[in-house]
């Protein structure tokens, strides 16, 4: 059976990912036109008008390479965006672009026994803030889509790849994720504290990233990445 087999649609909800911690029993897909307190990653804010799709849903199973879930999340996004015809690459960990600019977001938050798993991809949005470097599926192509129908999509793409990563874990995916990560071979700032220069060289069999430093190979597990002279 699905893990996806009951779906709730909400006109507006302050964010499907409260919605969902604040239910503990509720194994459903929540889904929302419009959010008011839309939040990513470092608790910063999502934008969240209409004419996106905003989703939460909890996992209770064990998977394998759990770390690595917002990345095989951001391929299943790649993987159902191909197949409306985009090309997209992977900002490393959570963010699918396509064409130089954010189309998704994905936030994995950690509970007691469940991961809440949150997605926010932009479909028909006509516009965006100046102060973000956003597009959306219209915006990049002209044409306007069905939100059911991009949803449906991306949930068969990762009931499939949930399925991979609990039998297989994470290197089952090493090489799609790696083909389309953004900044490969180029110059980056990891957004630590102190920050890290390197050139991005791989994704390692954790996930992590490898960069090659002025002192050697490092691994990099978490922090904002840009390239080296791009501040955002
Ligand atoms: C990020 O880019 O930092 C992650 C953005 C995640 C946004 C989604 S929209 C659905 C769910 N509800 C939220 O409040 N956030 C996530």
């Amino acid at each position: 059976m699905s893990r996806f087999s009951c779906l709730l649609w909400l006109e507006e909800v302050s964010s499907t990912q409260d919605f969902l911690k604040e239910r503990e029993g509720l194994n459903c897909v929540v889904c929302a036109k419009k959010q008011t307190l839309g939040r990513g990653r470092y608790g910063r804010s999502w934008h969240s008008d209409e004419g996106g799709l905003y989703l939460s849903f909890a996992l209770q199973e064990e998977l394998k390479d759990e770390q690595t879930l917002p990345l095989v999340i951001a391929l299943s996004v790649c993987q159902m965006l191909e197949d409306y015809g985009f090309l997209t690459s992977i900002k490393w960990v959570n963010d699918v672009y396509i064409m130089g600019k954010k189309v998704c977001g994905v936030l994995v938050e950690k509970l007691k026994n469940r991961s809440i798993v949150g997605i926010g991809i932009n479909v028909n949005q006509k516009a965006f803030p100046q102060n973000l470097s956003a597009t959306s599926m219209f915006l990049a192509s002209g044409k306007e889509y069905s939100t059911v129908c991009v949803l449906l999509s991306l949930l068969d793409k990762i009931e499939k790849h949930l399925n991979i990563l609990k039998e297989k874990g994470f290197k089952a995916f090493r090489d799609d994720i790696k083909r389309r990560l953004l900044f490969l071979d180029q110059e980056v700032i990891i957004h630590t504290n102190p920050p890290t220069l390197g050139i991005l060289k791989d994704i390692s069999e954790e996930g992590y990233l490898i960069l090659l430093t002025a002192q050697g190979e490092k691994k990099i597990i978490s922090g904002d990445i840009t390239l080296r002279g791009i501040i955002g």
